[in-house]
């Protein structure tokens, strides 16, 4: 950093609060005073209407305050803005009427003295139905998917199918991946209480600004009568990015019964109140020449959405720009089933779509007899090939090198199955990462008090990222003093306007305007320094003054930063910053003031893309009598710039490669078709790793200079580290078994006939 230097390996700042549980989640307030506990209801069927709602007699239990429904607040909630617009991803509003969207919709909310009560009284509740038969899926047609679905041409240049058609050496194949939940650890919590007809709600939120507008507009009052209070969340991952249908109901509730409502809902229930990770099918062409060079890349992409609203992640703009190819063509078709409204789940797009392509990368590369690691080298590029724009910096080879390097790459037998251990068959396999780095407005408040302490305020998100953190750690290093005299608060919609915690944008924006109030605070002291009287820095001169370790020092000497702010005669220095990072609307932070949401970076500038990349390395053993698939270590290597706090970046890495091998060989939400009903809802049948599943892990930073991307160089690593490890699995499988697995997760199953 600029005009400052401190040493560099920090702890988590919150790390004591959270071990000792001091820290509070969003699911620890009570609203103030002896609130009232709510208990949803959901619909059973997934298509069709309520004929019946009896809840005259459920009124009359022990302990009964309300009972929301469609029968007293339909026409109450407004529809609120959807996805890229506003702030919901579903234009469902809840409780409006009799009609049925999809099972597990919340048909009415039980209000009672203790929770208890109200679940008792939930289940005494008589609902009829008039239900159709739903779709639960994609159909199966001669394309292997739905073909009534609405399909959208996606990045194309020049002539993929001729140049698909001429080219000596090609692929084409179909993958799958399932639907997936983030079960974060934290359950769907909201309390809501008014006072002076102003709303708190305590909710954990990764939006809180979003939050705070999206509720104003659907509750038809003033964002400033709503403030959303979420200091740390139990988990997210894209969860809590959207704000949920029960939110609203909730805080009617409250205002109905004049009393503060809380409402916990169940793991189960989470299943379809909240967003999820929608399933997907692709169809990959690729051709090459026979020395390895792609000729045509065609990546057609399906994903299920509602019937209400067509959803999208459209992985197919990442996909079809990662190597450089003359002739690229992709679509995208998004199909209706009677389903929720699917929404953001860590990298929602590119776990997917980059699950498709870094296979047939690989499936190619067999083909072509060539190492996968040397055929993405062979298409390395540094100008995305659509609309030629330049990468700001793309260190991909280096993560390959750098990973392989110390995976042992080199002792690969690259013959399927020729690499065994008694019983077990060996593989070894990779595939590329990949996340754009986005950026949105952001502002942030410092104040640096006389006794060297700062506090930093901005409406950022601590979802266990380290937020709080890189926070800390930027103010620490803008203004020369130890970490831990930096207080930061954030979570809160009253605070200066932070960007959603999404698309792995808040350490890049919110660490920038830190950065320049920082600036702005070091200009003031240094120049009151200078213009002094008498002091060791009069007269020196302003670019050589670093802040270090509580001091302004130059050649000529130092002073205590304490004096310097003494000097100008207040108790604390305050400064309001502003970040608008390259390509920002022109509203800037002052559009988040408004509730306008804006979001840059990534593929969406005009003169250049910008992305972190990455190499996933995976060993796997699969056992020859049995199919069961282990993997006793993950490699990845990734260059995503500046990297801000090496611990907690390190620690989401980790969790991100997890991840990747979670998704890939357990994670999948289990759907009924004929009733388009979930039947794993719960953590007993909703398969996630637990410690004996994980091996050795290493992730890596590969040192990243990016002067272009940000003032500060900072790119996003939150996804980056899942991106490609569901990919490099199945290619390490492929290598084990000589059995190519094209769905996931990969189960025992998809590899034990083909073994023996
Ligand atoms: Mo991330 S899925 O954009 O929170």
């Amino acid at each position: 950093m600029k005009g400052s230097e401190v040493k560099r390996e920090y702890r988590r700042v919150d790390a004591a609060l959270k071990v000792t549980g001091r820290a509070r989640y969003g699911s620890d307030f009570d609203g103030g005073t002896s609130p009232a506990y709510a208990c949803l209801v959901t619909s059973r069927i997934a298509r069709g209407r309520i004929s019946r709602f009896e809840d005259a007699p459920v009124r009359a239990l022990p302990g009964v305050l309300e009972i929301l429904s469609f029968k007293n607040l339909g026409g109450r909630i407004k529809q609120g803005q959807t996805f890229p617009i506003g702030y919901m991803n579903s234009s469902i509003v809840p409780l409006d009427s009799p009609r049925i969207w999809h099972a597990g919709q919340v048909i009415a909310v039980v209000i009672a003295n203790t929770f208890e009560e109200a679940r008792a009284a939930a289940r005494q509740l008589k609902v009829e139905y008039v239900g159709e038969p739903p779709t639960a899926s994609f159909a199966v047609g001669d394309e292997g998917v739905d073909a009534v679905g609405q399909t959208e041409k996606g990045p194309a240049v020049g002539d993929a199918i001729g140049a698909y058609a001429k080219a000596p050496v090609k692929i084409d194949a179909r993958y799958a991946t399932p639907t997936q939940h983030h079960n974060s650890m934290e359950l769907f919590t909201t309390t809501c209480a008014w006072k002076d007809g102003k709303l708190t709600v305590w909710e954990s939120s990764q939006n809180v600004y979003g939050y705070q507008y999206g509720l104003a507009d659907q509750l038809g009052i003033a964002p400033a009568d709503v403030r959303i209070v979420s200091p740390y969340l139990g988990g997210s991952f894209g969860g809590r990015s959207f704000l949920p249908q029960t939110t609203a109901v909730i805080a009617l509730g409250a205002k109905m019964i004049g009393r503060p409502v809380k409402l916990e809902a169940t793991r189960a229930d989470g299943f379809t109140i909240a967003t999820y990770r929608a399933e997907t099918r692709h169809r990959v062409r690729l051709a090459a020449t026979r020395e390895g060079q792609l000729q045509s890349l065609i990546h057609d992409g399906w994903e299920v959405s509602s019937r209400g609203d067509a959803y999208k992640v459209a992985g197919v703009e990442m996909s079809t720009r990662l190597y450089a190819c003359n002739d690229v063509a992709s679509s995208v078709t998004v199909c209706a089933a009677d389903r929720a409204t699917p929404g953001f789940m860590r990298a929602p797009a590119e776990m997917p779509y980059l699950f498709a392509l870094e296979s047939a990368m690989d499936e190619l590369s067999v083909a072509l007899n060539l190492d996968p690691i040397e055929f993405r080298r062979i298409n390395d590029t540094q100008v995305e090939p659509i609309e030629g724009r330049p990468y700001t910096s793309r260190a991909l080879m280096q993560c390959f090198d750098v990973g392989a390097e110390r995976f042992g790459w080199n002792r690969r037998n690259p013959t399927p199955g020729s690499m065994r251990d008694r019983d077990w068959r060996i593989g070894f396999g990779c595939a590329s990462s990949l996340y754009p780095t986005y950026m949105a407005p952001a502002a942030a408040r410092i104040t640096l008090r006389a006794d060297c302490t700062a506090q930093v305020q901005t409406a950022a998100h601590e979802m266990g990222q380290g937020v709080r953190t890189v926070v800390a750690i930027t103010a620490a290093e803008g203004l020369g003093i130890p970490v831990d005299q930096v207080r930061v608060e954030a979570g809160e919609s009253s605070l200066p306007p932070g960007p959603v915690a999404g698309g792995s944008n808040s350490t890049a924006s919110v660490c920038n305007a830190v950065a320049k109030g920082c600036q702005d605070i070091r200009e003031r002291i240094i120049a009151a320094a200078i213009a002094a009287a008498e002091g060791p820095l009069k007269g020196a001169s302003a670019r050589e003054i670093r802040f270090i370790d509580g001091y302004l020092v130059c050649a000529t000497g130092r002073e205590p930063l304490r004096t310097a702010i003494a000097r100008l005669g207040r108790g604390a220095l305050e400064a309001y910053a502003e970040n608008s990072p390259h390509g920002t609307p022109a509203e800037g932070v002052a559009g988040m003031y408004k509730g306008l949401p804006a979001f840059t970076g990534g593929m969406f500038l005009k003169d250049r893309i910008q992305c972190a990349f990455g190499a996933q390395f995976v060993e796997v053993r699969v056992h020859e009598r049995t199919g069961e698939i282990r993997v006793p270590r993950l490699v990845g290597a990734f260059a995503a710039g500046r990297i801000v706090s090496p611990v907690t970046a390190r620690s989401q890495l980790m969790g991100a490669q997890i991840w990747g091998m979670s998704a890939a060989l357990l994670e999948a939400t289990e759907i009924d078709a004929h009733h388009a009903r979930y039947v794993n809802a719960d953590l007993a049948g909703y398969l996630v790793p637990v410690a004996a599943d994980i091996g050795q892990i290493e992730s890596i930073f590969v040192p990243e200079e990016d002067l272009l991307i940000n003032e500060l160089g900072i790119k996003g690593i939150g996804e980056l580290g899942n991106v490609g490890l569901n990919a490099a699995i199945a290619n390490a499988v492929f290598h084990a078994t000589g059995v190519r697995t094209r769905e996931l997760p990969i189960r025992i199953e998809h590899v034990l006939e083909r073994l023996s």
